[in-house]
C-alpha cells in the first residue's frame, strides 16, 4: 500500500554508521520494491562538510555496495532524491536552513506539501537538543493543514535509566503528540517476531496450552558472534543490559506473555505488551546462577572502551512474570556479544506429561519444545516424540519445521528497517513501544542492576 502524500525523510546522522548500514539501504530497498510515492526525497543532515555532489557520491557507493541487486538506473534515480543539509544537532540556525531546504523542496520539485519524517539516528545525549530545535523551528508543524504530517522516529535507547527516560518522556510528550512520536526497536519489526501473535491467536493448536499449566520455562536468547566492533565509545557503561536487554529481549518476552489484544490495533496491542512487562520480576529466591554477568575476553582492549571498564558485554537472568496466567514458570533470558555463535531464539519448553510409553527403566525427559527462531535461519519449529522405527520402543526427538526461506523462495526477507520506515509513512505503531513500555521495562531492569551489582563479572571466551 502506497501513502498519497509524498514523504521527505529527514535523517540526523546521516553519515554515522547506522544510517549507512541500515537506513539508506532500507529506503532504496523499499523505493525499488516501488513503496514510496515517485516524489518522496531524503535530506540529509550532518556535521559534516559535504557538497551536494559529496554527499550523492556517498550515498552512490552505499547503494553500490548492495552489489548488482538494483538496476543502475534505479541507483541514479535513487541518488538523486538525495540532499544534504550542514549543521550541529545543537545549532539553532541549522534547523532555519533545513526548514529552507525543506520548503525549497515542497515548492520546485515536489510541488505539494510533503509528509515529514524526522529520523534521530544520533547518539541519545542529543536527543533533548534535537527535539527542542525541531519543535523551536516550527519544523514539527505540518505545512499543509490536513495534508501532510510530521513525525518522529527515536532508535533506542530511550534513556540509560528510569530517570533519563521519564525526562525524555517528559519533554518528548510536552512538544509532540503520541501519535507523532515512533521509538524505535527494530526487533518487533523482525519476520519471526512479528509471527509470534499472529502463531498464538490464530492457531488453536498451543493458545490453549499457552499458560503455567502446560508451560515449564521460556529461554530467550540473543547471541552474537562478534564484539563491539568499533562501538566502545557507545557501548562502554551502557553495557548488554541496557543495549539490547531493556529493549529487544524484553520485547520478545511481552509478545510471548502478553493477553490477547483480540484486535490488530495499536493501542490495544501496545497496552498488552506494557502490562505483560508490569508484570516482570526476578525469579526468587536471586542466586549467583540465577542473576549473572560477563565481560568477553579482550573487551577492554577494544577501542574507546576503559582499560578497568566494568561493562558486561553478558547477563543471564532468570525471571517470573507474575500474573495468573505465568506465576511459577521461570523466563531466562540472556544475551551477549562474542558468543560461540550469532542466534536469536525463543524456546518455549511444555512440561512432560504425566506418564511416558518409554521402555523399562528409561528417564522420562520427553518434552515438546516450541521454537521461535529469529535469526539466522528464520523460521518456527515443534520437537515432538516419536518411536524409532524398527523392533525397538525406543522414542527419538523429531521436528515439525517452517523455513522461511522455503515460502519466500529467491525473494529476499525484507530488513526490519524497511519495516519500521514503511510502518511509520503508514502512521502505524504496532511495531514501535509506547511511554508506558519503556517505563515498565526500565523498572524492570533497574531492579536487576541493583541486585546484580555485587555480582562477579565474569570473563569469557565464546561460552560462559
Ligand atoms: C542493536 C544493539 O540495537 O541491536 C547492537 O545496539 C546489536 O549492539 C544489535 O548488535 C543487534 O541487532 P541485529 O538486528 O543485528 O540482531
Amino acid at each position: 500500500m502506497k501513502t498519497e502524500t509524498p514523504t521527505t525523510f529527514v535523517i540526523f546522522g546521516v553519515t554515522g554508521e547506522l544510517s549507512r548500514r541500515r537506513l539508506i539501504p532500507a529506503l532504496l530497498d523499499l523505493f525499488a520494491k516501488g513503496l514510496l510515492q515517485p516524489q518522496f526525497r531524503v535530506v540529509g543532515f550532518s556535521r559534516g562538510a559535504y557538497s551536494s555532489e559529496e554527499f550523492r557520491k556517498f550515498v552512490g557507493e552505499i547503494a553500490a555496495a548492495e552489489g548488482n541487486r538494483y538496476s543502475a538506473d534505479l541507483v541514479e534515480k535513487f541518488v538523486g532524491c538525495t540532499h544534504y543539509c550542514q549543521g550541529a544537532f545543537e545549532e539553532k540556525d541549522a534547523y532555519m536552513r533545513l526548514s529552507d531546504t525543506l520548503n525549497s523542496l515542497d515548492e520546485t520539485e515536489i510541488k505539494q506539501c510533503s509528509n515529514k519524517l524526522f529520523y534521530l539516528a544520533v547518539p541519545p545525549a542529543y536527543y533533548m537538543n534535537i527535539f527542542d530545535n525541531l519543535a523551536n523551528s516550527g519544523l514539527t508543524i505540518p505545512c499543509g493543514g490536513r495534508e501532510g504530517w510530521t513525525r518522529v522516529l527515536v532508535e533506542k535507547p530511550f534513556g540509560k535509566d528510569l530517570e533519563t527516560a521519564q525526562e525524555l518522556e517528559k519533554r518528548l510528550s510536552k512538544l509532540f503528540q503520541e501519535e507523532q512520536i515512533f521509538r524505535i526497536d527494530h526487533y518487533l519489526a523482525k519476520e519471526t517476531v512479528q509471527n509470534i501473535l499472529a502463531f498464538r491467536f490464530s492457531n488453536i493448536l498451543f493458545e490453549p496450552l499457552w499458560s503455567n499449566i502446560f508451560i515449564e520455562r521460556v529461554e530467550i536468547n540473543l547471541f552474537e558472534k562478534f564484539g563491539v566492533e568499533g562501538r566502545g565509545a557507545f557501548y562502554d557503561g551502557i553495557g548488554a543490559l541496557r543495549d539490547v536487554g531493556q529493549n529487544h529481549v524484553l520485547q520478545m518476552l511481552a509478545l510471548v506473555a502478553m493477553e490477547d489484544p483480540k484486535e490488530l490495533d495499536a493501542v490495544l496491542i501496545r497496552r498488552e505488551r506494557a502490562k505483560a512487562l508490569a508484570a516482570l520480576k526476578l525469579k526468587e529466591p536471586v542466586s549467583a546462577d540465577s542473576l549473572r554477568r560477563g565481560q568477553y575476553a579482550g573487551y577492554r582492549n577494544e577501542e574507546h572502551v576503559a582499560p578497568n571498564s566494568e561493562t558486561e558485554t553478558y547477563f543471564h537472568i532468570e525471571a517470573e512474570v507474575d500474573n495468573e496466567r505465568w506465576r511459577g514458570v521461570s523466563w531466562v533470558l540472556e544475551a551477549g556479544k562474542r558468543m560461540a555463535e550469532s542466534k536469536a531464539e525463543i524456546r518455549v519448553y511444555f512440561k512432560k506429561t504425566e506418564t511416558c510409553l518409554c521402555p523399562p527403566g528409561v528417564e522420562h525427559h520427553h518434552q515438546n519444545v516450541l521454537t521461535f527462531r529469529v535469526q539466522p535461519d528464520e523460521g518456527i519449529s515443534v520437537t515432538f516424540w516419536a518411536k524409532k522405527p524398527g523392533f525397538t520402543t525406543e522414542l527419538e526427538p523429531q521436528v515439525l519445521s517452517f523455513n522461511y526461506k522455503d515460502s519466500l523462495l529467491d525473494q529476499r526477507m525484507p530488513d526490519a528497517y524497511e519495516r519500521v520506515l514503511y510502518d511509520c509513512i503508514r502512521g502505524d505503531q504496532i511495531l514501535f513501544t509506547s511511554t508506558k513500555e519503556v517505563e515498565v521495562a526500565w523498572k524492570f531492569i533497574m531492579t536487576v542492576m541493583k541486585r546484580w551489582k555485587d555480582a562477579p563479572l565474569m570473563e569469557y571466551d565464546g561460552t560462559i
